[in-house]
């Protein structure tokens, strides 16, 4: 076949075809040639970590019973199931205690891994140190706060943020809800 037995109309297929092909090509050269050059990462990094002494041990546990399989934190394991980077700044370490003995009764929702009989029940059987010892680890996975990892908003109010709860929150929320920006102003009072 010869570019002369094409019609017209194939030929502007995959004439855009073709096109779009050397767009994705060159686009992917000119931010790799972009991220070379910058001086810091390209997308800021909202996780950290300080591990106390039973902080490091949880963390060589959490690698040596599998965890990693299918979870990632600190940049290792997979995606298979909840990435745990910053879960110590969603949630309390008595909640990932309480997940890691009796997960059923503790998620929110069915569980798919952890639980009676699935793939991940062998971590409910831990002995209760070392469940313990995972949990401080994963207490000490923080995520900066306001990020979409941490529970609680950025410390700064926002004039725009108050001005739309002020016009669109029914003021029946006020004794129902807690307003989470005032925690966040304050996260020392923070709560599981
Ligand atoms: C076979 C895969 C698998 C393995 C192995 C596994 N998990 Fe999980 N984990 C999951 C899945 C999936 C969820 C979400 C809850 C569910 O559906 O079971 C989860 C949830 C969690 C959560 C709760 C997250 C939340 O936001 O409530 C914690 C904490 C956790 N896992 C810790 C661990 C630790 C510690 C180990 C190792 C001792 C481990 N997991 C091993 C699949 C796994």
């Amino acid at each position: 076949m010869n570019l002369k037995s094409l019609k017209l109309g194939e030929k502007i297929l995959f004439g855009i075809f073709g096109l779009l092909c050397i767009f994705a090509v060159v686009s992917f050269i000119m931010l790799e040639v972009y991220r070379s050059h910058l001086n810091h990462p390209m997308y800021p990094n909202t996780t950290h970590f300080d591990f106390t002494a039973e902080g490091k041990v949880g963390s060589e546990l959490f690698r040596e019973k599998g965890c990693p399989d299918c979870h990632r934190a600190l940049r290792n394991g997979t995606n298979h199931g909840v990435i745990l980077d910053g879960i110590g700044s969603r949630k309390s370490i008595d909640y990932i205690e309480k997940f890691l003995k009796k997960p059923e009764s503790t998620y929110e929702t069915k569980t798919v891994d952890h639980g009676l009989n699935k793939q991940a029940a062998y971590v409910a059987a831990l002995p209760d140190n070392e469940i313990h010892a995972i949990a401080i680890f994963l207490s000490e996975l923080k995520a900066t706060q306001g990020s979409a990892d941490a529970r609680l908003p950025m410390p700064e109010r926002s004039g725009f943020v108050d001005e739309m709860v002020k016009v669109w929150a029914p003021s029946s929320w006020k004794g129902e809800y807690r307003d989470l920006r005032e925690e966040a102003q304050n996260p020392s009072k923070e709560k599981p």
